[in-house]
């Protein structure tokens, strides 16, 4: 269980030390303000959640919004302090997460540029995380490698969230995401969405995908051939019980979306240069390509993108891209006040 229990092939090399362990959902009263259901919880994987948590992150980052709308910061993490912690390149996340933390009374310890901290010295991930519970309550990281979120959880007596762990999971983006779908469709259930672009290495799809399993979802896969969706996890979605299908051109399933999510070809992940060449201009979304989509449905993309939503494409009302951002920011809010027990 990520976050949970000790794993017992941790990549990241440095002692346990046993006694330093804590029960991060402590028992508490009746009654007690702290006992949501995520309180000291660490955010690791959409695996986590189910119909009624996501329902319950939902209405907190509901209740988010409107408290932004009307007073715009306010006090409910007073005297409480984040670790935004960035192994690799961020724009949305980090800045929201600290954005979130602001808007909340709190305040955030900023290592965006782990070059410039002891982890340039060769400090272990184990006890850059075990230094920065000295000093905060909770830890947003974000990691070149999968599993270095479930790895530092199990170092770490603080709340982790996984901000994305190399080509794995990136849960926060997958609830944003499908917050978004709510607010912007009014629904969850009987939906097609159809992933676009790179869904090999597109950690938001893989946690997205999941999620959308909880629900009456169709989901149609459009990608280069070698860029499809891991076959097991395509497998891992069949047996759910989600009709799930793959192509190789964007025009049959147009017509009948409702959610066009759409994704950067990842060139960081590549090995081969040409590979990538060969992939990088595959799907262009132009207004030309959305005449035989629906008129009520949405365009979305967990940005950056790097051409493969042209500018054009920004003024359709379906383009929800940057409306998604903001729905971003009352997300990270309603999980920051669950796992610190003031939602
Ligand atoms: N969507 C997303 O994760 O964006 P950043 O890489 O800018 O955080």
């Amino acid at each position: 269980m990520p976050g949970g229990e000790k794993r017992k092939e941790a990549t990241v090399s440095t002692y346990i030390p046993p006694a330093q362990r804590r029960e991060k959902s402590p028992h508490l009263p009746f009654g007690d303000m702290r006992q949501t259901p995520f309180y000291g919880k660490d955010i690791i994987s959409v695996s986590q959640f189910d119909a009624a948590g996501l329902e319950y992150v939902f209405g907190v980052a509901e209740e988010m919004r409107s408290m932004v709308e009307h007073v715009g910061t306010f006090d409910l993490l007073k005297g409480k302090i984040l670790a935004n912690l960035f192994y690799e390149p961020s724009t949305r996340t980090s800045s929201s997460f600290m954005a979130a933390m602001q808007r909340l009374g709190g305040s955030v310890i900023p290592i965006n540029e782990v070059r410039y901290s002891s982890v340039a010295k060769g400090e272990s991930l184990p006890d850059t995380v075990r230094t920065l519970e000295s000093y905060a309550d909770v830890i947003v990281i974000r990691h070149p490698e999968v599993g270095a979120a479930a790895i530092a959880a199990q170092y770490c007596r603080k709340p982790i969230i996984n901000a994305g762990d190399g080509v794995g999971e990136h849960p926060t983006q997958a609830l944003l995401d499908l917050f978004t779908i709510r607010e912007e469709l009014g629904r969850t259930d009987n939906l097609t969405v159809t992933m676009l672009g790179d869904l090999k290495y597109g950690r938001t799809v893989h946690s997205l995908s999941r999620l959308l399993s909880l629900f009456k979802t169709r989901v149609h896969c459009v990608s280069p051939d070698i860029l499809r969706m891991p076959p097991d996890l395509v497998a891992e979605l069949k047996a759910r019980g989600m009709p799930i299908q793959e192509h190789a051109m964007l025009d049959a399933v147009l017509p009948e979306t409702d959610v066009l999510y759409v994704t950067r070809v990842q060139k960081e992940r590549f090995e081969d240069p040409a590979a990538y060449e060969s992939v990088k201009g595959a799907f262009v979304i132009t207004p030309e390509t959305m005449q035989s989509a629906k008129n009520q449905m949405v365009v979305m993309h967990p940005l950056p993108r790097v051409g493969e939503i042209a500018m054009e494409l920004d003024d359709d009302p379906r383009a929800a891209y940057f409306r998604q951002m903001e729905y971003g920011l009352y997300t990270r809010m309603a999980l920051l006040a669950m796992v610190l027990g003031k939602a």
